[in-house]
């Protein structure tokens, strides 16, 4: 199977998954890049079984938009029964690199907010190690090389991802040949970096659920 075709079985599994908690005031997270877009326009054959949705970026918004689920901010909805989003890299944990597509920060948000997270990705995202994928981390503009600075300082080669702006007025170092051995730990550390808005690593509140999409069908791994 193609990663496009691997994509859209678990984007179809997806559905699946959050059926059961589907009703006329539900609300749920919806995540950001390719295999969440496919997850998008699945969702949208339930449109009217749910009450409308919580988006990880402005262009997740826009395409619920487009297929006419509603989009609710997440100070007026409380907590959610679920997200669904893809991943850059996944472990045995559950543990994940995300922020490839710059939503780190949103995505995080609406991860802490939700019962269950369910990451959706093809088989190709499964690692025993993360870090091959370099780490995003979201920076204050005027902190950019302060926070370059302090990442090399712990083994990263930080890259700045030039041209991109996030969705809340930020930029992006991406930490290539930093290979993490303790997520969790990583994660706190890069927090307490000042002008560090977010990391990419999701191990704090990691995946409940992994769909992913392997040639032998889509396997379901908690
Ligand atoms: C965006 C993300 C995405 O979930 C991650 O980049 C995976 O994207 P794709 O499904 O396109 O491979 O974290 O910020």
């Amino acid at each position: 199977m193609t990663q496009d075709e691997l994509k859209d079985a678990v984007a179809a599994a997806a559905l699946d998954e959050i059926r059961p908690l589907l009703g006329r005031h539900t609300v749920i997270g919806v995540g950001t890049g390719s295999t969440a877009n496919r997850f998008i326009d699945k969702l949208a054959t339930l449109r009217d079984d749910f009450r409308g949705a919580v988006a990880s970026s402005e262009a997740t918004a826009e395409r619920l938009r487009g297929h006419g689920i509603e989009i609710f901010e997440l100070n007026e909805t409380g907590t959610l029964p679920v997200y669904v989003d893809g991943a850059d890299e996944v472990n045995a944990h559950l543990h994940m690199i995300k922020g490839g597509g710059a939503a780190l920060t949103r995505e995080k948000i609406v991860a802490a907010c939700s019962e269950r997270f369910v990451c959706i990705a093809d088989a190709s995202k499964r690692v025993e190690c993360l870090g091959d994928f370099p780490l995003p981390v979201e920076v204050i503009p005027m902190a950019r090389s302060y926070v370059a600075r302090e990442l090399v300082m712990l083994g990263a080669d930080p890259v700045y991802r030039e041209g991109v702006i996030t969705d809340n007025g930020n930029q992006i170092l991406d930490c290539y040949e930093f290979m993490i051995d303790d997520p969790e730990a990583m994660e706190a550390r890069l927090n307490a970096i000042v002008g560090v808005v977010t990391n990419g690593l999701f191990a704090a509140r990691g995946a409940d659920v992994l769909l992913l999409g392997t040639d032998q069908g889509v396997e379901r791994l908690t």
